[in-house]
């Protein structure tokens, strides 16, 4: 795909579903007992595998309209045995929360996924698992195709979560869920807290406190979960594509309605913010328990770089590429520490940006778990690369929003992997105006 420098981005831009939530809301209702609906659901392939994985499990999941789904849930450790291999396709969340939830039911699976996903750690996840008394056999250093033998006589388990990670932290309180007795699960820094909210939701008993530790959670298991009406919220990590896109692109005035602004996902506004970007929060809201609010963003010629707070890390963990292009956008450099997470996520995301950016004639410093971009002012960037968007959705997006913005067009080699996370980027970013197109070489 190519893109290219136009007049700016205008409209009204309605990203989808939060990948997130979308993935829990398939995952709880099949652990429910009944029927669970869910309206907004992220359409994108990693959802969708993520359903047809609770299928295989034997839960009842259909689609009962666009973006509308219904699933009858089995119980909690009701899983049954499934047939066949699991692929979970691009998705690190699909694979490590199904796990975590297979793994307290006395069944055998297996799972295994695409290239980025099979070079991904599950170490981080099987080891807790471990804990409950769940055994896994895979790969060397634990990777896919990975076979998981369920607790027959699981223990609840005290963890310490020893990366930011929600996933991990997930995994183990969906694990919890099948084990008696109080699982509590410790993280020193926040991350995203959708299984925690949406367990309550479900009628799961459980607790958050801050302690000397950090976050403590405590989540009573074997509950009976009761189905819910989920309304899932439009995705902050979609939104951000739009939203960069028109601080960067000169003439652009972009509205983005419905955003999810839980804290633990809306640190990448609050960076913009700082960063001098005319982005605005209008009609702020409280919809199914989640913060909401419109995201206004318009052209923003004069951004600054500025040292990203490492402890606002995790809060806008998936944002960084994007970032970056901000960054190259803005005047003078943009520091991002405490971002080792980044290398382990779809691609080793400081390499693939550093060397797309480098390409594009903006100067990247990295270390193992930082970067700085230095920032060559609006309108500054050369672009005329073409570069490699690594099986990674972020990747592919954040370098066509920086084609909107740099002198020459910017190629991404291979536009495929943006359908795992929000298949309509396309439709809608040309909506807006953007000079979008699929290249032929
Ligand atoms: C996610 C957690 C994050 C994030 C991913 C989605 C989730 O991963 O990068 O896109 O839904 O729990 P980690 O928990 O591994 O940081």
């Amino acid at each position: 795909m190519v893109s290219r420098r136009g007049t700016g981005l205008k409209g009204r831009a309605e990203v989808p579903g939060d990948k997130s939530v979308s993935h829990r809301a398939l995952i709880l209702g099949a652990l429910a007992v009944g029927e669970t609906r869910v309206t907004g659901l992220l359409e994108g392939q990693d959802v969708l595998d993520t359903a047809a994985a609770m299928r295989a499990f034997g839960a009842q999941v259909e689609r009962t309209g666009e973006g509308a789904w219904s699933i009858h849930g089995v119980g909690t450790g009701g899983f049954a045995e499934p047939e066949d291999v699991i692929d979970c396709g691009n998705s690190g969340t699909g694979v490590r929360l199904i796990m975590g939830a297979a793994a307290t039911s006395p069944i055998t699976a297996t799972f295994t996924g695409d290239a980025s996903l099979r070079s991904r750690p599950m170490g981080r996840v099987t080891d807790p698992l471990a804990l409950f008394g769940a055994a896994a056999v895979g790969r060397e250093g634990g990777r896919l195709p990975l076979t998981l033998i369920g607790a027959r006589d699981p223990q609840p388990v005290r963890y310490t979560v020893p990366v930011p990670s929600a996933q991990v932290k997930s995994a183990v309180l969906l694990a919890g869920l099948g084990a008696p007795g109080q699982t509590q699960v410790i993280e020193r820094e926040a991350t995203r807290d959708h299984t925690e909210r949406m367990l309550a939701g479900f009628g799961a008993e459980i607790t958050v406190e801050e302690g000397p530790e950090g976050r403590v959670i405590t989540l009573t298991g074997q509950p009976e979960l009761r189905p819910q009406s989920i309304a899932v919220p439009r995705d902050p990590s979609s939104a951000a594509f739009p939203v960069c896109a028109a601080l960067i692109a000169e003439g652009s005035d972009v509205l983005v309605p419905g955003i999810g602004l839980n804290p633990t996902r809306a640190g990448l506004y609050e960076t913009l913010r700082e960063m001098g970007a005319d982005l605005t929060y209008e009609n702020p809201r409280d919809e199914g328990g989640e913060p909401v609010a419109d995201l206004r963003a318009r052209f923003s010629g004069a951004m600054r770089g500025i040292e990203v707070p490492p402890e606002r890390a995790a809060s806008m963990i998936d944002e960084y590429p994007v970032l970056s292009v901000v960054a190259a956008c803005a005047e003078g450099p943009t520091v991002m520490r405490g971002v080792g997470e980044l290398r382990v996520k779809e691609s080793d995301r400081i390499d693939a940006m550093a060397q797309g950016l480098r390409a594009c004639g903006v100067e990247v410093e990295e270390g193992e778990d930082w970067w700085i971009v230095h920032g060559l002012g609006a309108g500054g960037v050369p672009g005329g690369a073409r570069v490699e968007s690594r099986l990674d959705h972020r990747i592919a997006m954040a370098f066509l929003v920086l084609g909107l913005a740099s002198q020459r067009a910017v190629t991404v080699d291979d536009g495929q992997p943006i359908a795992t996370s929000f298949p309509i980027f396309e439709p809608l970013m040309t909506g807006l105006g953007a000079a979008i197109a699929r290249s032929n070489g």
